[in-house]
This record gives C-alpha cells, sequence and structure tokens, in this order.
C-alpha cells in the first residue's frame, strides 16, 4: 500500500520529531501530527522557531522546512484519523498509579483511548504503529479494542518502537543505528511492512531496517531501554567501591570500556540516570517478569532501579553532610535541572531528587538551568512532593548574581554551559570555605586549584 497521508497521535518529545523527521524526507507524504493538548499545538505552530514545545538541537530547522509544506500540527485528532492510510500512535504510557500494577506496570489508558478513537472515527483500512514503548502483546489489546469496536475496516498493526535519545534526537533519527518493525506474518501483515520499510528507506539504509515479530520488537524496546540502564547502576554502583577504595571511578570505566567486547558508551557515572523512560520501562520489564512467575527475573532487573534510588540518595547526603559539618549557611546553587544536556525535559531528572532531599533538611535552593522554564521547575517539586516548601527555593536566570552569598554549588546537568563557565573567577567570588559538587565529588577550592580550573565542569572537558 502507497502511503499518501500519515497521521500522528501525540506530538511529545517523540512523536513530534520523529514527524518532523519523516515528512523532511518523505516530501509527496501528508505528516499530520495531533494532540489534545492545545497549548502544545499552538507552540509547535508558533511562529517563532524558539518557541517549539521541544528543545532539541536541529529540530527547528527541520520544522521550518517541512511545516506546512507536508507536516502540519493540529488538534484535530478525529479528522487527520480519517484522512489517514497509515496511523502512528506515540502517547505517553507513564507507570500506572493506582489498580492492578500500581507502581509498575505502564499505564495503557492513552494507547487504548487512541484505539478506541481510530476505531470509531475510520471509515477506511488502516494501517495501525505503535510507536510508543509498550509491554509485550500489547498489539494483541489494540487489535481487540480496533476489531470490537469496528467491525467493517481492516487494521493491520504495527510495532515500530522508537530508540531516540533526547538531546540527541535529531542525528540518532537522521542516522538510527537501526529502525525495527514487527508486524504479523500473513500476507497482509508483511504488506503493511513493506509499506512502512518504504517510508524509512527514503533516509535510512536497508540494512538497518530489521523487521520481526510484533513481540520481538515490542519486548526488544524494553529490553534495549533495561540494559542501557543497567550499565549506568553498574557503573555508578562501582563509583560508591571506588570512593571507598582510593581507586578512580572515570579511571576504572576508561578501563572497562577499552575492551572491545564491553564498549565505552554508557559508563559514564552519574547522580543516577534520569528521563521519562529508563525507570518506567524497567519498572514495567519487572511487573512482567513477576506476572509470570519469573521472581529471579524481576529481582534482577528491580535492582538497576535500586542501585540508582541509593545514588541520587548518597549524593544528596553528601551536600547534606557537607554543610553540616562545616556548618555552612544552608544554601545551594544548583546548576541544571534537566535529566541531561541538550533538552528541555526535566521528567525524572536526579536534579528533583536531590533538591527534595536538600529541601526536606532546611536546606534553600537557588535553581539555574538554560532552558528549563521556572514553572517547570515548581511542577517537578510539586509532584514529587505537594507540600514542599516553597519559600526555600528560588529559580535564577543569572546563575553568579548572587554568588558572594553561596558556599556551595552542585552541578546537576552537564550542559557544555557550565563545563565553560570561568571557575576560577566564580570560585574567587564564593563564600569560602568555597565547596563544589560535580555530580561526582564535593570538591573545594584548594583541591580544585590543585586539579586545575580546566579539569572542572563535571570533570568531563
Ligand atoms: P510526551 O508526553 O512528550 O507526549 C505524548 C503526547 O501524547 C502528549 O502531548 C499528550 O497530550 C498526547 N496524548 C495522549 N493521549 C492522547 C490522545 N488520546 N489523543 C491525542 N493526544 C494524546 O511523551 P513522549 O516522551 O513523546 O513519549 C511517547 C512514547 O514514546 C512513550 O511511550 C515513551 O516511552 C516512548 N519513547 C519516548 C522517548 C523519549 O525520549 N521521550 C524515546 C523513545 C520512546
Ligand atoms: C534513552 C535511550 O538512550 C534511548 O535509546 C531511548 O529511546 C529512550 O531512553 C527512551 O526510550 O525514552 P534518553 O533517556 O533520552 O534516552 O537519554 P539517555 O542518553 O539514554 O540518558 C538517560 C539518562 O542516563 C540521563 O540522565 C543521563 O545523564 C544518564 N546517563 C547516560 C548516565 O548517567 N551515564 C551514561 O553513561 C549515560
Amino acid at each position: 500500500m502507497k502511503i499518501k497521508n500519515i497521521c500522528c497521535i501525540g506530538a511529545g518529545y517523540v512523536g513530534g520529531p520523529t514527524m518532523s523527521i519523516i515528512a523532511q524526507k518523505n516530501p509527496k507524504i501528508n505528516v499530520y501530527v495531533v494532540d489534545m493538548n492545545a497549548n502544545k499545538i499552538a507552540a509547535w505552530n508558533s511562529k517563532n522557531l524558539k518557541n517549539l514545545p521541544v528543545f532539541e538541537p536541529g529540530l527547528s530547522k527541520v520544522v521550518k522546512q517541512a511545516r506546512n509544506r507536508n507536516l502540519f500540527f493540529s488538534t484535530d485528532v478525529d479528522k487527520y484519523i480519517e484522512k489517514a492510510d497509515m496511523i502512528f500512535i506515540s502517547v505517553n504510557t507513564p507507570t500506572k498509579i493506582s489498580g492492578k500494577g500500581k507502581g509498575y506496570a505502564a499505564d495503557l489508558k492513552y494507547v487504548e483511548a487512541c484505539a478506541k478513537q481510530i476505531a470509531k472515527v475510520s471509515r477506511s483500512n488502516k494501517i495501525i504503529v505503535e510507536k510508543s514503548t509498550v509491554p509485550v502483546r500489547t498489539s494483541e489489546k489494540i487489535k481487540e479494542i480496533l476489531i470490537s469496536n469496528n467491525t467493517h475496516i481492516d487494521f493491520q498493526i504495527l510495532s515500530n518502537p522508537e530508540f531516540l535519545a533526547e538531546g540527541t534526537a535529531m542525528r540518532d533519527l537522521e542516522i538510527p543505528d537501526r529502525v525495527l518493525i514487527g508486524g504479523d506474518n500473513t500476507i497482509e501483515g508483511k504488506k503493511a511492512i513493506d509499506s512502512l520499510v518504504e517510508i524509512y528507506s527514503s533516509w535510512v539504509p536497508k540494512k538497518n531496517i530489521l523487521t520481526t515479530n510484533l513481540w520481538s520488537s515490542e519486548l526488544s524496546k524494553l529490553t534495549a531501554n533495561a540494559f542501557l540502564a543497567q550499565r549506568i547502576s553498574s557503573i555508578n554502583s562501582l563509583s560508591e567501591l571506588c570512593e571507598e577504595t582510593g581507586a578512580d571511578i572515570e579511571e576504572v570505566s576508561k578501563a572497562i570500556g577499552m575492551d572491545s567486547r564491553i564498549g565505552s558508551n554508557f559508563l559514564k557515572t552519574s547522580v543516577g540516570f534520569g528521563g521519562s523512560c529508563f525507570q518506567k520501562d524497567i519498572l514495567n520489564l519487572v511487573y512482567i517478569a513477576r506476572s509470570l512467575g519469573l521472581e529471579k527475573v524481576a529481582e534482577y532487573w528491580e535492582q538497576v532501579l535500586i542501585i540508582n534510588n541509593h545514588q541520587r540518595n548518597r549524593f544528596s547526603k553528601k551536600i547534606i553532610n557537607c554543610i553540616k559539618e562545616n556548618n555552612l549557611k544552608p544554601q545551594v546553587l544548583i546548576l541544571g535541572w534537566a535529566f541531561k544536556k541538550n533538552t528541555n525535559d526535566t521528567r525524572e531528572s536526579a536534579a528533583i531528587y536531590v533538591a527534595n532531599n536538600l529541601l526536606n533538611n532546611n536546606i534553600s535552593i537557588q535553581i539555574y538551568d538554560p532552558k528549563v522554564k521556572k514553572e517547570q521547575v515548581n511542577f517537578d517539586l510539586l509532584n514529587l512532593n505537594p507540600g514542599y516548601e516553597k519559600s526555600l527555593v528560588n529559580f535564577v536566570d543569572e546563575p553568579f548574581l548572587k554568588i558572594s552569598d553561596l558556599n556551595v554549588i552542585a552541578i546537576m546537568t552537564e550542559w557544555d554551559e557550565f563545563i565553560n563557565f570561568d571557575w576560577e573567577t566564580v570560585f574567587n567570588k564564593m563564600k569560602k570555605p568555597a565547596y563544589i559538587f560535580d555530580g561526582r565529588n564535593i570538591l573545594n577550592f584548594e583541591e580544585i586549584k590543585k586539579i586545575g580550573f580546566n579539569y572542572f565542569g563535571l570533570g568531563r572537558k
């Protein structure tokens, strides 16, 4: 089937960038990105490209090229569902907060609502593509919903999970390691797979497009994230061991990663991984394993999250102890709120957890992030702790205005801007004794002078 019109339900961090690239690379296909959030759609349509709801390096250039040519953003979900030959479901699949599986299972209510809507509105055959990350066998559930609500239409379901990472999304989409497409092993199923393969083939080499059955595709996405997160927890667990033994975690990480069988990616120690997906996808994997009676498998993966929580708490304690032991003014400047650099996304950012721990110890915080807005910081803190002490929080647009009044800085996100600060001047202006937490250690002025200010900025220069 030659696809002429695509609809993507969900204009978030995945739907927006992914559809922008599909539209850019397939100028003859109309791509309609729809969302029920009118503010978000207005932002995607905003004349000033700085106001796009997602910040990703390179995104605005692609949007500028394709928007209103063959890329459109709209709140008219029904209209574009009906118009499309192929519909991507790219809605959020958060961890359930109530009911069966609470705290572990993925909440599929948004995915299911899309399926119902598609069934209700459709008058012609459609290919439905699961873009959201979902538990294995979700496509079966989607099919059931579609068939039970609409018996006149042939719906083919594909799984096409997304592997982009925020901050590098445009590059990941442009040159993906692989595109994964799962579908039914039937004549119609294979035709549907071919239609999607054709869309990606306009820029992705065929050898990088992997086709599988539906269940393999769904499960591969969850487990790929689990593997990545597991590497981070492994290196973070060793960071504590290094601190006790005098080994240097960065040297150990380098030595491990130079083994070509292991590789160097995802071995950077941190205050713990953040982002909307690693935690929720592992919780979901644990839930699936446990539901199948695979308790040892569940426990194995759950440990990745236990170490991540431990790391966040361990670093919070370091800062709190530093303040108490040195009798410092209980005030910290937090640099960075996004869960990693080059994104405005703050979901599950380690900064939120560390800030909350500081607030619980009556330590006031000033927060600076180049891309995150004050309202988002407030939302994140409220979300974690509805009773948080607002008077202890101050969001600043310029980080060092009151620096002479501060003893402690904590760098929580590795923004390049932070690495490039003139740290020597900052340090000289700080109240003494001055301490800086670089996402790994707490260093004082004298120690940093010895190491050299160039080294500074999360030790990643
Ligand atoms: P998001 O929250 O940024 O966007 C989801 C959007 O879907 C929201 O704007 C919401 O308003 C909209 N939506 C929900 N239900 C809707 C409905 N019934 N009709 C219309 N709009 C609806 O989420 P995201 O980060 O883009 O993630 C989407 C999916 O992709 C998740 O399953 C996630 O696990 C997966 N994923 C995310 C990333 C990432 O980096 N963020 C990467 C790979 C995969
Ligand atoms: C991750 C995966 O990398 C993507 O492949 C996947 O598509 C996506 O999740 C998803 O499903 O949502 P993302 O969370 O956007 O992407 O960003 P990552 O680069 O994976 O970073 C996640 C967190 O791990 C960040 O907080 C980062 O600082 C941390 N991290 C990463 C480390 O602590 N150490 C590392 O070595 C690498």
